[in-house]
């Protein structure tokens, strides 16, 4: 079997894989680059809806989900979202802040995959596409890894950056787990994460008028104190179930068999503004008034839902303090989510108590690394997940 030898071999080139190659090749390293896709960086090629929002100006740890909330800190400090942007701004890229601190590209995220690219080649980085892996052993203190071409390499160290579970239709299959238990490193539970929640038939029959309704909500779980969470974001109806930007949020810390509670009025005391609608013009109808407070597509469904028609002086108070409160504190079981087919990332991963903070390497097999969102460290909706993926790869690229 022909055979090579290389300092590096990093197995995805998808955001972290080619920031730990760029990194590694500068320090003079033998770097080579598989990945079994015909190109790389794909999900930055698709994301941020083709101008990939890649970082956030307010990155912190407390955007970051993980068994150790306080691992990822470390490699987020020593490589920033403004060394990122520097690099963007290195590269002539133009790009703005669209809401939130996240940071967009003005053309295309193809550019931040050029940049990628380009950086690789000058760090003499070898970048093979098409090419999976066979087998992986470990061979005293090097890895020799059998590829789907046939070859062999010898490298002393390994780097998984395969990424998650999400989106298998581009190739996604959580094979990096399965490389951390051949080592015996623990894998945290996975689900996906950042991603669309449905409801059960009959619910979706009720609002089904409702799909493509969008209105800016303050969405909070229910459930297990530790997984508390509120987000203030557009949340969006669909035809089967909730999505949009504070759902996605949610649906990190969302399990099944819990309920959220949606304000889909944030800042407006509802019940007040009917109370006082009905004193001042009471002939009015009541999905009028309401209309006049959430969009009235809404207005009309929830009248519907209550049982409410007809003019506001002919309501009874309570009925319409009941009717506020579905607005301001809607109270919602969402049966599942659309699963990795849409999900933005996968929740939980390699776990984080067997690497090193510091270089992203296995406490236990010196040489092997993991990075990117292998790693059980999952970041909000915003740019945060890039973030972690440039910090990592930057980080174990200074180890590897
Ligand atoms: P990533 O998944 O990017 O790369 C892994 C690479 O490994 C891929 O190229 C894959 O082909 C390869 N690979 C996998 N298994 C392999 C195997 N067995 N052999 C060889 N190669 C293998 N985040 C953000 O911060 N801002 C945003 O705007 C978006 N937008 C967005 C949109 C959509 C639709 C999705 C699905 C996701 C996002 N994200 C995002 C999340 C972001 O894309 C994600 O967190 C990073 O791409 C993770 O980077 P990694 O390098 O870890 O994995």
């Amino acid at each position: 079997m022909k055979s090579s030898d290389l300092d590096v071999l990093i197995v995805g080139a998808g955001a972290a894989g080619m920031m730990c190659a760029i990194e590694a090749g500068k320090r003079g390293r033998r770097v080579r680059v598989i990945d079994h896709a015909r190109a790389p960086g794909e999900k930055i090629r698709i994301s941020g809806g083709g101008r990939c929002n890649f970082t956030n100006l307010g990155t912190g740890g407390a955007n970051f989900l993980s068994e150790n909330p306080r691992f990822a800190l470390s490699a987020l400090k020593r490589f920033t979202q403004r060394d990122f942007l520097k690099m963007v701004e290195r590269h002539g890229i133009a790009w703005h802040e669209k809401t939130l601190g996240q940071l967009f590209c003005d053309d295309s995220a193809r550019q931040i995959i050029r940049m990628l690219t380009d950086e690789m080649k000058t760090a003499g980085v070898v970048l093979s596409l098409n090419l999976g892996v066979k087998a992986i052993a470990r061979d005293g203190e090097r890895f020799t890894v059998d590829l789907d071409d046939g070859t062999r390499v010898s490298a002393a160290s390994l780097v998984v950056a395969t990424g998650g579970k999400s989106i298998p239709k581009m190739g996604a299959t959580g094979w990096g787990y399965e490389v951390a238990r051949q080592f015996g490193l623990r894998v945290t539970e996975t689900r996906p994460a950042l991603v669309p929640l449905t409801f059960e038939p009959g619910l979706l029959e009720q609002l089904k008028p409702l799909a493509g309704v969008a209105v800016d909500a303050v969405v909070r779980t229910t459930g297990d104190k530790a997984r508390n969470a509120s987000f203030t974001e557009a949340m969006l109806f669909t035809h089967r179930g909730l999505s949009g930007p504070s759902i996605l949020q949610i649906s990190s810390y969302w399990r099944e068999g819990e309920a959220i509670t949606v304000d889909m009025a944030p800042g407006e005391d509802v019940a007040a503004r009917l109370l006082a609608a009905k004193t001042e013009n009471g002939k009015q109808a009541v999905h009028t008034a309401l209309g006049h407070i959430i969009p009235r597509r809404l207005a009309e469904v929830i009248c519907a839902r209550e049982n409410l028609s007809g003019k506001l002086a002919e309501i009874g108070d309570k009925k319409l303090r009941a009717m506020a409160e579905t607005v301001n504190a809607w109270t919602v079981k969402p049966v599942g989510s659309e699963g990795y087919r849409t999900a933005e990332v996968t929740l939980g991963g390699v776990d984080t108590a067997a690497l090193d903070q510091q270089t992203m390497e296995a406490r236990t097999v010196p040489g092997l690394f993991f990075i990117g969102e292998v790693a059980d460290v999952t970041g909000w909706l915003g740019g945060y997940n890039f973030q972690w993926a440039w910090s990592s790869g930057w980080a174990a690229g200074q180890s590897c």
